[in-house]
């Protein structure tokens, strides 16, 4: 990972639109700030999924057309602190369905704290857990030819652009079997008014999650970002539906990274686009699976209808 990190954060801060990867956000400190996110007023995302999780358990499974007789696999890409899948995992255990958890993250951290919570609150779940980027565990997911049943939740496919959505989604149809299922939660395209305070809290809380990257690459990395001369700048447009985070440099100033031995320059106002989060209609949603064996067999909607969990089927 940590060549990797090096090498993506030289080629996002070379490029003349500078950027850095979303998915490095989630280090132990970034972990437990993005929790913090998830309890916000503002971030309505988490509430909208979990009242989908908490009032209509049994029309997932019903249209997952699971069968207590026969095994099958549930995969979770992101698991992340699990609070949601939880009421999925207990209702599957009290009705005595035979299944294996397997909660995959890029976060080791997040995956310990989610199998010793999860030992204690539903100790009868098998758990097995998987460190790793999403592309890079694909390929580990066929191995088995049980029945499997794929959660991406939290719009966590939103912090990808729409080419690599579509190329993972396509990639992850072909490591399934006919009749597996995905169920895929994603964040409905809704006015600014509601979007945009998600990723501008009024308690700062999404800035020192944006910054904590800043923070990282400091201590990771050796370099002297001032970590007080960047905003945290997000931008949304309804008509797009996509919000954007930048780190906006406040003057003009240079950061040397010494794992890289290399300076870069920053001018006032210069902006590092750090995250992506695109939210969903029906049109883009087919968009994406377009090249994909997977079609929409459910879509399930919060009492507010702000998040959608579509349950894909794979043909
Ligand atoms: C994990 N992901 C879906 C979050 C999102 O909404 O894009 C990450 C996040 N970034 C800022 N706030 C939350």
């Amino acid at each position: 990972m940590s060549n990797t990190f090096i090498n993506d954060v030289n080629e996002g801060l070379s490029k003349p639109n500078k950027s850095l990867s979303s998915k490095y956000f989630y280090d132990k400190i970034g972990d437990a700030i993005f929790v913090e996110i998830m309890n916000m007023p503002e971030y309505y995302l988490t509430n909208a999924e979990m009242d989908i999780f908490k009032n209509q358990t049994q029309g997932i499974i019903t249209s997952l057309e699971l069968n207590p007789q026969i095994p099958f696999e549930l995969i979770e890409l992101g698991a992340g602190d699990g609070t949601k899948t939880k009421h999925l995992l207990k209702k599957l255990d009290e009705n005595g369905y035979d299944f294996k958890y397997f909660p995959i993250d890029i976060s080791q951290n997040a995956l310990d704290q989610l199998e010793r919570s999860l030992n204690t609150e539903l100790p009868n779940i098998n758990v097995s857990k998987q460190q790793g980027d999403y592309f890079d565990i694909l390929a580990s997911l066929k191995a088995t030819n049980t029945q499997k049943v794929v959660l991406f939740l939290g719009s966590n496919i939103g912090n990808l652009t729409d080419d690599s959505a579509k190329q993972f989604i396509t990639e992850l149809s072909n490591v399934l079997n006919t009749n597996d299922k995905v169920l895929l939660g994603v964040d409905l395209i809704k006015p600014e008014s509601i979007v945009l305070p998600a990723y501008n809290d009024s308690q700062g809380i999404t800035k020192r999650f944006n910054l904590n990257l800043l923070s990282r690459i400091n201590k990771e990395l050796k370099a002297n970002f001032d970590i007080k001369a960047f905003n945290h700048i997000p931008e949304y447009t309804e008509n797009e539906g996509i919000a954007r985070s930048y780190l906006v440099s406040t003057k003009a100033q240079s950061v040397t990274i010494d794992e890289l031995n290399k300076t870069f320059t920053f001018y006032e106002g210069e902006k590092i686009h750090t995250e992506t989060s695109r939210k969903y209609n029906d049109t883009i949603l087919n968009n994406i699976l377009e090249n994909s064996n997977l079609e929409v067999v459910t879509k399930l909607m919060d009492s507010n209808l702000y998040f959608a969990d579509y349950i894909l089927k794979k043909r």
